[in-house]
Order: structure tokens, then C-alpha cells, then sequence
């Protein structure tokens, strides 16, 4: 359906607020006034609330203070009134017990923020991993005319002559310490040569992917993903941002209006083909939830099925975020999409116009950096849903981070009840394991860690990394960082700690996956299956209070993207009665 603005001019939400004479809007008005704001700044104009996840505590967004201001520039050149308002920020790098438990959090602040106060619009300011779907799912469920503009992501590192991706050498550096491959004294050197710039990480990681799918989704103006932090063109982008918004909200174009299921399809197929992230599956999911769309994890393994992975960026291939912004960014794989027939082009974006209208004459100038479809990096991109008796609702893989040789395996499984027993056994040189078995790891689900913590690449045992292996199946109900590798099976549902079938896995028991067919087997009967579930306590850590308890009571599963039961939906934007 074609987008029909609404007529202009009309009363606006923040109205309610700042229009008339009456005691409580004098009361609004004049407070306001004490930061030495003019009368006609209350005339009706779009007031525009700036969301800003800035944080000193959240590095990857240390620079969105100064980026506001060139929003705020924007806003004023097209006639609003720009109002800067700090909201949470979960910094992935810092948060305990992981920022992931906090998102929900996030989202259910900020979108009591933009509904309790007087916006019109909302510019989100993101860019470390959970800041991006925090927001975006506010929006969603105020259905308030919202913008994203990303931080954008740091500058390639570079250690002794070659360039290092923030994460992915981190993870390797660590294995190669444990390998002996690598002094202590070198991973020190390396550590801020990685991250040497001010933006999010610079793989495709989890924020790279988030901005890629705002971007998708159409609700960040065309090549926002890509630009580093550092560039004039960010601070560009952020001066265009807001004087979008202005005209958004005079058309009234909502978060409803553009992401649709066309949208999320195409951010689907987006993540495919770029080489996302697993966390993009629970954040899409969630925000899908928010807007009111049935996606399904099925959704996510049909769609993204044989879209090629053609973004040639670690932790799947080679380069980094820098060189997919000289390449042409985002744009030149949207329209690589459409000229495969799997984009919707008609997908409106917060531009006003269409997807392809966007794209459509943009090119690609580096085709080692987005492949030719005959030497993309793997032909079946995409996130693979694997089913089974261990995984009855679904668990995940990335077939582009993970080793051919491993995406058919028979193993011993080996055991880790929870994170802790992990940590305490996995360098004993005892432990009987070996390259063919498979790791698994219990508890550290949405419920389970409580908040679903990114250990799913559990390292190797140091045993096995000194044979030179770099690689084995590893099953859990965790998630992994968008900047890790490796053939890891995710976000198995039901998760242990909901009593699903990984809670009553034995060492010893044999597992199967197929990926090719999709399957993940448990190797013990029916009745012997239903025999130890029967049997099963939880085990896992329950929380006596607070938002942690909070989030355990009402954490839904990996499979409908991990939001609390009673946050999922749009409530909208009522104003709801005033204070005084
Ligand atoms: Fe913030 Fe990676 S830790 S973007």
C-alpha cells in the first residue's frame, strides 16, 4: 500500500503539553523556558525527542553526545525543536551479568520515555549491539515517528602491519595464548591497537549487523550502517537525520508504516547475505513481536536458504567495516538483492520513498570486498534452524562461520552443567575429551544465565588447540558474539533451565547434527527421554528480587526473540492524563 501522509499543519502530541493558556500548559512551558527556549519554539512545530544511548560507560557510543549536536543542527534547519534526552545504554563490553538481560529493560524505559513526555518524533541514537534493537523496539510499540542514526562503527585496527578486527582478534589472540602460539606479552600490545578509534566494532559483529538491519528495515536513511564513526560523512548523515524526522512527523510516517513483514523479509535476507550476526535472529524476532508481525524462526531458515554470503568482512571472511563503506556499504547489497528478485522493492523507508528507489543506481566499487555470487563466501548464507528431539523449538548455526567438515557430525557429548563448571573444568588436562566430541553447554539461556550470555563459542580445551584444531561442534542455549566463529549450535529451545531436552543430556550420550538437513538428534530413546525429564529439577541460579527476577519470571524464549511476556505489542502513543 502506497503511503498517504497525513495533512499538515495539525495539532501534535506535544500540544498537550505546550499548546493554550491553561494553568498546566503555562506550568509546561515555562519550566521549559528555564533552559532559554523562545515563545515560538511552543507554536505547534514538530518537537523532536533526540534518544541518546551516549555513555561514557558504553564506549562504542562515546562519541554520540557530539553527533547530537549535528542532528539538533538538522532538526532546527528544518523547523523543529530538537530536545537531547539521555535514555539507558547497555554497553556489550561492560555490562554484567551481560548487557542482553538489560535490553528489555532498555526497551520498556525508552518507550515509556517517548510516550510519557512531550515528542512528536524520535531520532535513536545507537550503536553498541543491544542499544539498536532497545530502541528500535520501543519505537515499536509507541508507534511514534522514529529515526535511527548508528554511531557507526571504529576504524580498522591495525597491529604490527596488518589490519585487526575488534572481537575476532580478540578471540583468536586469546586462543592463540592458549595455544602457545601467542606471548601474554603481545596479546597486551595488541589490545589497543584493536580498538583504536571511537565507534562500535568494526567485524561484522553484532552492532554492524543491528545498523545493517535498521537499515533494512528502512528505518535508517539509506548507507547509515557503514560510515566509521570517525568520518565527516557520519556527522553528515546525523545533520540529515534530523531534518528527516521533521518531515516524518508532519506526514505522521510510523515505525508501523514502514516495518512490515516486506521489511523484516528483507532484513532477513540482508543478514544472509552480509554474514550476520546470530544475536540479529532474537533482536528481529523481538522487534517483529513489538510491531505486531508473526515472524518465526522458520521465517529466518526459509527466507535466508540459499541467499549467497557476498559481504566479505570477518568474522565470516576478511575485511572490515572501513572497507565495506569504500566499497559502497549496504546500499550495493540491497541492490544486489533486488537484482536477484528477493528484495521487496516496494518496502517504504523512513525516506518517504521505496527501498529501491533508494538504491537502485548505486554501485559496487570493490568486488573483493561484496562478491560476484559465484565466489561468495557461501552460497547458503542465512542462519540455519536446526530441529529435533534436543532442540524441539529450534536452535541455530551459522554456516558461514562454521567448518564444512563439521556441518555433518556423530559425537560423545561432553557436558557442562552451567558457565561455572565449564570455566572450572575446561583446562583440566584429565577431562576426556577429544576433537570429535561435542561440547555442551547447559544453562545459559534467557532464564538460565539469567539474560542469555554470549559463551556459546566456548573456547577449545588446550589439550585439543595444541593438536593445531581449531574447531568443534559445540551445542548450547547461549548466544555468541556476532564477532566469534566456529560450528556452534545456538539458542537451543526449550532452554535448559525451561526444562528443555539439552537439561537432561548426559556426558557420554551420542548427538548427531545434519545441517544440510536441518536436524539435531539426541541419540537415546523416547521413553529413556521422557524417563529423565521426568526426573529433572532446575538447577539454575534464581534471583530473589529486582529486575533480574523481574526478567527470569518473564523472559520468553530464544525462539520468539527473548522478550518479556508482557512487553510484546504495539500500546501506542496515547498521552494519557496530565500530572497536575
Ligand atoms: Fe560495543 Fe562491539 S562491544 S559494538
Amino acid at each position: 500500500m502506497p503511503f498517504t501522509p497525513a495533512p499538515w499543519p495539525r495539532k501534535l502530541r506535544s500540544q498537550h503539553w505546550y499548546g493554550g493558556t491553561s494553568r498546566d500548559t503555562i506550568y509546561h512551558r515555562g519550566w521549559l523556558k528555564n533552559q532559554g527556549y523562545p515563545d515560538d519554539l511552543f507554536d505547534g512545530r514538530p518537537v523532536i525527542g533526540i534518544l541518546n544511548t551516549w555513555s561514557e560507560l558504553t564506549p562504542c557510543n562515546g562519541h554520540l553526545n557530539e553527533l547530537a549536536e549535528k542532528v539538533k543542527a538538522g532538526i532546527w534547519e528544518a523547523g523543529g525543536f530538537p530536545l537531547e534526552v539521555p535514555v539507558f545504554s547497555a554497553s556489550e563490553n561492560t555490562f554484567r551479568p551481560t548487557a542482553m538481560m538489560f535490553r528489555n529493560l532498555a526497551a520498556m524505559a525508552v518507550e515509556e520515555a517517548m510516550r510519557g513526555q512531550p515528542i512528536d518524533g524520535a531520532v535513536l541514537m545507537v550503536g553498541c549491539d543491544k542499544t539498536t534493537p532497545s530502541l528500535l523496539m520501543a519505537a515499536a510499540s509507541t508507534d511514534i515517528p522514529s529515526i535511527v542514526v548508528s554511531g557507526g562503527p571504529m576504524l580498522n585496527g591495525w597491529w604490527r602491519g596488518k589490519p585487526v578486527g575488534a572481537g575476532t582478534h580478540l578471540w583468536q589472540f586469546s586462543e592463540a595464548v592458549k595455544a602457545g602460539e601467542m606471548s601474554q606479552y603481545e596479546f597486551l600490545e595488541a589490545e589497543a591497537a584493536v580498538t583504536r578509534s571511537a565507534g562500535s566494532c568494526n567485524t561484522m559483529g553484532t552492532a554492524s549487523t543491528m545498523a545493517s538491519m535498521a537499515e533494512a528495515l528502512g528505518m535508517a536513511l539509506s548507507g547509515n550502517a557503514a560510515i566509521p564513526a570517525v568520518d565527516a560523512r557520519r556527522r553528515v548523515m546525523a545533520q540529515l537525520t534530523g531534518r528527516r524526522i521533521v518531515q516524518m512527523v508532519k506526514d505522521d510516517l510510523k515505525p508501523s508504516d514502514v516495518m512490515t513483514r516486506e521489511a523484516f523479509e528483507n532484513a532477513i535476507r540482508t543478514n544472509a547475505a552480509i554474514g550476520g550476526s546470530t544475536n540479529a535472529v532474537i533482536h528481529i524476532l523481538a522487534i517483529a513481536g513489538r510491531v505486531g508481525i508473526d515472524l518465526t524462526l522458520d521465517d529466518w531458515d526459509r527466507l535466508g536458504r540459499d541467499v549467497p554470503t557476498i559481504v566479505n568482512l570477518q568474522p565470516s571472511g576478511k575485511y572490515l567495516m572501513e572497507e565495506f563503506f569504500y566499497a559502497g556499504g549496504l546500499p550495493v547489497v540491497l541492490k544486489r538483492l533486488g537484482e536477484a528478485g528477493i528484495l521487496h522493492k516496494d518496502a517504504l523507508t523512513v525516506s518517504g520513498t521505496t527501498i529501491w528507489d533508494e538504491i537502485k543506481d548505486v554501485r559496487n566499487w570493490n568486488e573483493d570486498v561484496i562478491l560476484p555470487a559465484d565466489k561468495a563466501l557461501t552460497q547458503s548464507g542465512g542462519v540455519v534452524v536446526l530441529k529435533g528431539n534436543l532442540a524441539p523449538k529450534g536452535a541455530v548455526l551459522k554456516p558461514s562461520a562454521a567448518s564444512p567438515h563439521l556441518m555433518k557430525h556423530r559425537g560423545r557429548a561432553v557436558v557442562f552443567e552451567d558457565i561455572d563448571d565449564y570455566k572450572a573444568r575446561i583446562e583440566d588436562e584429565a577431562l576426556d575429551i577429544d576433537e570429535t566430541c561435542i561440547m555442551v553447554l547447559k544453562n545459559c539461556g534467557p532464564k538460565g544465565y539469567p539474560g542469555m550470555s554470549e559463551v556459546g563459542n566456548m573456547g577449545l580445551p588446550p589439550k585439543v588447540l595444541r593438536k593445531g584444531i581449531t574447531d568443534m561442534v559445540r551445542i548450547s542455549d547461549a548466544r555468541m558474539s556476532g564477532t566469534a566463529y566456529g560450528t556452534v549450535v545456538l539458542h537451543t529451545t526449550p532452554e535448559a533451565a525451561a526444562g528443555g531436552p539439552l537439561a537432561v543430556v548426559r556426558s557420554g550420550d551420542m548427538i548427531e547434527i545434519d545441517v544440510q538437513a536441518r536436524r539435531i538428534h539426541l541419540d537415546i530413546s523416547d521413553e529413556e527421554l521422557a524417563a529423565r525429564l521426568a526426573q529433572w529439577t532446575p538447577t539454575h541460579e534464581v534471583p530473589a528480587s529486582g529486575y533480574a527476577w523481574l526478567h527470569q519470571q518473564h523472559v520468553q524464549g530464544a525462539d520468539t526473540g527473548a522478550d518479556l511476556d508482557f512487553l510484546r505489542g504495539k500500546r501506542g502513543r496515547d498521552v494519557g492524563r496530565d500530572s497536575h
